[in-house]
């Protein structure tokens, strides 16, 4: 069942809201044992990275998209470092209306790129970055009359927040008295243009207000180090990272995730680049899960914050994997290849050639 159906009494949906749907949500809390156990916590991952376009913008934007279709917009427009832009193009298709896109050229991973042209939005590459970006697509949404649907559009924000649900979910199912919902002690979350930070901690608020959990966790927000305004609580005129999906240096939520981090007694972190793909190769070889760049902030994070001895031993910790990591193999493979790691052992077709790869005789 897609977001719309499932949390329909928690979502601004009227009998007229047309019933746009790509099966998004129920994504996976994937135990991450091998990872946990290094860093002396229960570590779960959230897969954002199963939902139909391979990201968590598909949660919010159904409810977008079904708003602007509902008050008549005939058109869609966003910015993005790549992921909206998939995830707007999907849902334009499924509706069949047009979608403009605009990203910074040249810095969106290939898979998203090709997601956005496949699904047949208009991509408009400008050569700025994904703030630029989002300024023109703002005035042109006004201009011309466009639905915007990027995360200054509420609904957005409000069919984000699903995921926090799921994480208490699935957590109350693992406890051992197994039943009711449970809230993680940390929430680790990458953070870019700040609205997914803020859409989750607006969730699990609401779950605390209805009473279905009785404590809320701490919202840990994680950036990349050169792309860290909410670290260095200044804007940073030229965000530079290899997670292009968080390369964003004037965040339009900032004030709703310096409240969330503040009001859940959290914290802002930076990480760099090379703590960022070294988290990934962790999280893909230990974890079995394959997340992009950016969504693996968090882990780089805790490893980094266990080192520091700020990690508390035997927490529960959940991790959005906001994204998947298909959406970029060229950064995957070059960071393999950068640090020695794996890259395939060719042979010929013979049986004695495959036998001593097999003993390790070469
Ligand atoms: N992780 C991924 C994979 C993302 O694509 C984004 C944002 C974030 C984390 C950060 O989330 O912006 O809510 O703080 N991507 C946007 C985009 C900006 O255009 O796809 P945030």
């Amino acid at each position: 069942m897609g977001v719309l159906r499932r949390y329909k009494e928690l979502l601004p949906v009227t009998p007229s809201t047309p019933d746009v749907n790509l099966e998004e949500g129920s994504t996976p809390l994937i135990p991450l044992p091998r990872v946990g156990a290094r860093l002396g916590i229960q570590l779960y991952g959230k897969f954002e990275g199963c939902n139909p376009s391979g990201s968590f913008k598909d949660r919010g934007m159904v409810l977008a998209v079904a708003k602007a279709l509902e008050e008549g917009k005939r058109a869609l427009i966003c910015a993005s470092t790549g992921n909206t832009s998939a995830s707007a193009a999907a849902y334009a298709a499924s509706a069949g209306v047009p979608c403009f896109v605009l990203l910074p050229a040249g810095k969106v991973a290939m898979g998203k790129l090709a997601q956005a042209l496949m699904y047949g939005a208009t991509v408009i590459a400008v050569r700025g970055n994904f703030d630029r970006a989002l300024e023109l697509a703002r005035a042109a949404a006004e201009r011309a009359g466009l639905a915007m649907v990027n995360s200054v559009n509420p609904y957005r924000l409000i069919g984000q927040r699903t995921g926090a649900g799921e994480v208490c979910e699935a957590l109350g199912e693992r406890a051992p008295a197994g039943k009711g919902l449970r809230a993680p002690d940390w929430h680790a979350i990458p953070v870019g243009n700040a609205g997914n930070i803020s859409a989750y901690w607006a969730g699990y608020q609401e779950y605390l207000k209805l009473g279905k959990i009785d404590k809320a966790p701490r919202m840990m927000g994680f950036q990349a180090a050169g792309a860290a305004p909410l670290v260095t609580g200044q804007p940073c005129p030229d965000p530079e990272t290899v997670a292009t999906a968080i390369r964003i240096g004037n965040p339009v939520s900032a004030h709703l995730a310096r409240a969330a981090v503040q009001e859940s007694g959290g914290e802002f972190n930076s990480v760099t680049d090379g703590e960022i793909l070294s988290a990934q190769r962790l999280l893909a070889s230990e974890g079995g899960v394959f997340a992009e760049p950016a969504s693996c902030a968090p882990l780089a994070g805790l490893v980094k914050l266990k080192g520091l001895g700020k990690l508390p031993e035997g927490i529960t910790v959940t991790m959005v994997l906001t994204g998947n990591g298909l959406k970029d193999p060229d950064t995957a493979l070059s960071s393999l290849e950068q640090s020695g790691g794996a890259r395939p052992i060719e042979i010929g077709d013979t049986e004695e050639e495959l036998m001593r790869v097999l003993e390790g005789r070469r």
